[in-house]
This record gives structure tokens, C-alpha cells and sequence, in this order.
């Protein structure tokens, strides 16, 4: 057992498998972090945002699931670097990795840096409302009807987004996501072996469309949004 899992590990086949698992359970994440968030939205001074930022930090679920999410943010960013290093060594001898239509794509050449911005991102916004939520001394709220003291997260997430630079921050690294995810959504899929021909135009229309466009921007629309009603 432990010899497949090194195997595994250490075969950049497997390390690829890995890669694409990692990212293809991210996007699902992600999908999930974006309807959740979108509660910001609700109009209703933070209520429905506060109950819902509640629920995924004591449901016991979502709390074994979070850290299936963590080892699979650090598997995912480790094994990334590891790749990146082997490509980059490779690359004299003209191995950069070809797409199916012949000619690597800017995205899939620049997986690497676009990661890297996406990582300092991650630690950025960890610190500010993860580390916070779990950690910090923040400022609490009730609700009519309701008995339980909800962490005003709400609160602490329109002070961050009334902030020119983490704004600019975020809109500039849901470009990343988008330009990472345009060609890792689709690359995810192959490298697992779910590249039937029928099937392929599908995932790249979804990674197109919903991945690199879609989410990115809705993520994008909430600092632009308090910012600007911040004014
Ligand atoms: C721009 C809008 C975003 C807002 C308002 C937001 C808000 C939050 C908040 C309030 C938390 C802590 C509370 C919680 O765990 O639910 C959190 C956690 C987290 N966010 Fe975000 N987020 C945004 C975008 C993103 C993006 C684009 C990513 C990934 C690239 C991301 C990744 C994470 C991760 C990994 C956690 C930890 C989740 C956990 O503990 O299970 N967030 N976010």
C-alpha cells in the first residue's frame, strides 16, 4: 500500500492524477464558496450571509469536508510546483506540453505563475476572513426570533472590500482563476482519462463559459459592488 501510494506520488503520471483530482474537487469547492457567498448580496444587512457563514463552520459534515479541502488545496499547490519544476527542466528539449489542437494555449503555458498569484491570493484572503473567523476576536450579532450569536462576518468582509487595494487585489486574481481555470478545468478531465471526443466539446464549453468567465466574474462583482457603495 504504501509503495503505490509513493509510486504514485513520485511517477509524474501519478502526480498529474493528482493534479487533475485535486483541481477538479477545487472547482467543485468553489462552485459551493460562490453560491454561498452570493448571500452578500440578499439586501438584508448580513443576516442570510451570517447564518450561512454559521452553517459551514458547525455543521460536522461540511467541517470534514473542509479538511478534505485543506489537504487538497496543499496537495494540489505542492504537486504543482513539483510540475512546474519538471517542465521547466524538460523544456530545452522541447517537451512544453502540446494541447489537442496543436499549440499550447498562453493559460496551459503559464499554469505555474498563474497558481502562484492565485496561492498569495489564498493566504491573503485566508488571513483576512478565514484566520478571523476561526481565530480572531470578532464582533457578534443576534436576530429577532432567533437565540444563537452569529459572528458578524458580514460586517468584517464589507470593512476589507471598502479598501481600493484589496479590491484591485481580488479583480486581479480572479483573472488568474479564470485564466488557470480555462485551461485546467478541461485539462483536469484528460488527465483522468474522461476525454471522450463526444464529451470533450461539453467540458470545454462548461470550463469556458462557467469556469473562466462566470464564476471569476461573480467573484469579482462582490469587492467592486461594497466598494462602490462604500463611496
Ligand atoms: C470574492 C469573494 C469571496 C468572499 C466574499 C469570500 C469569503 C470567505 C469567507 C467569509 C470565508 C471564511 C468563512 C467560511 O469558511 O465560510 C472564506 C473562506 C475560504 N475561502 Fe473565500 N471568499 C471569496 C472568494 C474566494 C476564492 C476566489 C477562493 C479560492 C480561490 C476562496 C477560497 C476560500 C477558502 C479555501 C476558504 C476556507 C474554507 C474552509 O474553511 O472550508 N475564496 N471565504
Amino acid at each position: 500500500m504504501a509503495t503505490v501510494s509513493t509510486g504514485l506520488f513520485r511517477s509524474s503520471l501519478g502526480r498529474k492524477y493528482l493534479m487533475a483530482l485535486s483541481g477538479l474537487f477545487l472547482c467543485l469547492f468553489l462552485v459551493v464558496h460562490l453560491i454561498g457567498n452570493l448571500q452578500l448580496f440578499a439586501g438584508d444587512g448580513g443576516q442570510a450571509f451570517n447564518v450561512y457563514t454559521y452553517f459551514m463552520t458547525h455543521n460536522p459534515l461540511i467541517k470534514i469536508v473542509a479538511y478534505v479541502n485543506y489537504a487538497f488545496i496543499l496537495l494540489h499547490v505542492f504537486d504543482g510546483l513539483m510540475l512546474s519544476m519538471q517542465n521547466r527542466k524538460a523544456r530545452p528539449q522541447g517537451y512544453a506540453k502540446v494541447n489537442q489542437s496543436g499549440s499550447a494555449t498562453w493559460s496551459s503555458r503559464n499554469m505555474g505563475i498563474l497558481g502562484t498569484i492565485i496561492l498569495v491570493f489564498l493566504v491573503i484572503h485566508m488571513k483576512s476572513f478565514w484566520f478571523e473567523m476561526k481565530f480572531g476576536s470578532m464582533p457578534s450579532t443576534s436576530y429577532d426570533g432567533d437565540p444563537k450569536e452569529y459572528k458578524d462576518m458580514y460586517t468584517i468582509v464589507v470593512a476589507a472590500f471598502g479598501q481600493l487595494w484589496y479590491v484591485a487585489l481580488y479583480v486581479l486574481s480572479m483573472f488568474a482563476i479564470a485564466f488557470h481555470l480555462y485551461h485546467g478545468f478541461q485539462s483536469g478531465f484528460q488527465s483522468i482519462g474522461l476525454n471522450h471526443h463526444r464529451y470533450m466539446p461539453v467540458i470545454k464549453g462548461i470550463g469556458m463559459v462557467v469556469f473562466s468567465i462566470l464564476i471569476p466574474a461573480l467573484f469579482a462583482a462582490m469587492p467592486i459592488f461594497f466598494y462602490l457603495k462604500s463611496l
